[in-house]
């Protein structure tokens, strides 16, 4: 690793890191050493905000131009086992899913999605295009913790849980209690969350010459503040389970960790 110097912009410790994994392999980065929560609007917005209702489509565009949905389905795809059940965690308006469940459907088949979020945002019209392909949706609006406190948890083979742009809302302490409580209901975690690095900061700070509006240029922000790097979130799943970690960056500014169960 190369030493760590200060940034007088902002008051936080630069350094360069030459992340391990097939993620990251070889690449030398700026990453900003402390994460740094503040809320965001989108969450404190009522959902029929038409700030927020607009800032959740720019977000369906700012997942395809960062790749998001690239990076999800190879994640996904990677996958050995039958699928049964899909979980998101903070889906928003499940449209991310959907696009992923399009391209997964002919060769996974039937899988129960179960979309879960503080604030219902999942229109009808995306709920039946879950159930035309085949895909029956749950929709549960309730804080992360409680939802994955009250899950029906038969069985967690088939189980995939999934998180995107959503982790990053939360502590350390919240977010090992978080991934504690994935972990109990799933066979395999896969996330993508937004990269904390200088190139992310910086690309974050320009999303309003995409046209996104103000609510997102604030969280885009952030989000990168509150982002992840190196091994941040193998570092809170839960200590001495039997599970196989892989994390790093995932293209230009998005950090993926996934976790499988060992068989
Ligand atoms: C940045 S948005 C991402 C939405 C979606 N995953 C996407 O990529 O379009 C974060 C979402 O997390 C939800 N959220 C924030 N805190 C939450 C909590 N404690 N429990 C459940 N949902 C939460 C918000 O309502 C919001 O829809």
């Amino acid at each position: 690793m190369a030493p760590c110097w200060r940034w007088n912009s902002w008051n936080d410790s630069l350094r360069v890191a030459w992340p391990r994994g097939p993620a990251g392999a070889g690449r030398a980065e700026l990453i900003m050493s402390s994460r740094l929560l503040e809320p965001e609007w989108l969450d404190t917005l009522p959902e029929a905000d038409e700030r927020a209702a607009r800032s959740r489509i720019d977000l369906q565009r700012l997942n395809r131009i960062m790749g998001h949905d690239r990076i999800l389905l190879g994640l996904l795809r990677q996958t050995r086992w039958p699928v049964r059940c899909l979980i998101e965690l903070g889906a928003g308006d499940g449209t991310l899913l959907l696009r992923l469940a399009r391209q997964l459907a002919p060769r996974w088949g039937s899988v129960r999605v179960i979309l879960v979020d503080r604030q219902r945002c999942v229109t009808s019209v995306t709920g039946e295009e879950f159930n035309r392909l085949g895909w029956p949706v749950e929709v549960i609006t309730a804080d992360v913790a409680d939802a994955l406190a009250n899950l029906e948890r038969p069985r967690t083979d088939g189980v995939i849980l999934l998180a995107n742009l959503f982790l990053h809302h939360f502590s350390e302490d919240t977010l090992r209690l978080l991934l504690k409580q994935g972990a109990e209901v799933c066979a395999r975690f896969v996330a993508c969350e937004p990269r904390r690095s200088r190139l992310s900061l910086a690309a974050s700070r320009l999303v309003g010459l995409l046209g996104c509006n103000g609510v997102t240029r604030h969280d885009a922000v952030a989000s990168v503040r509150a982002g992840f790097s190196l091994r941040d979130l193998s570092a809170l799943w839960p200590a001495g389970s039997a599970w196989d970690l892989q994390e790093g960056p995932a293209g230009m500014f998005s950090h993926v960790f996934a976790a499988d169960r060992r068989p």
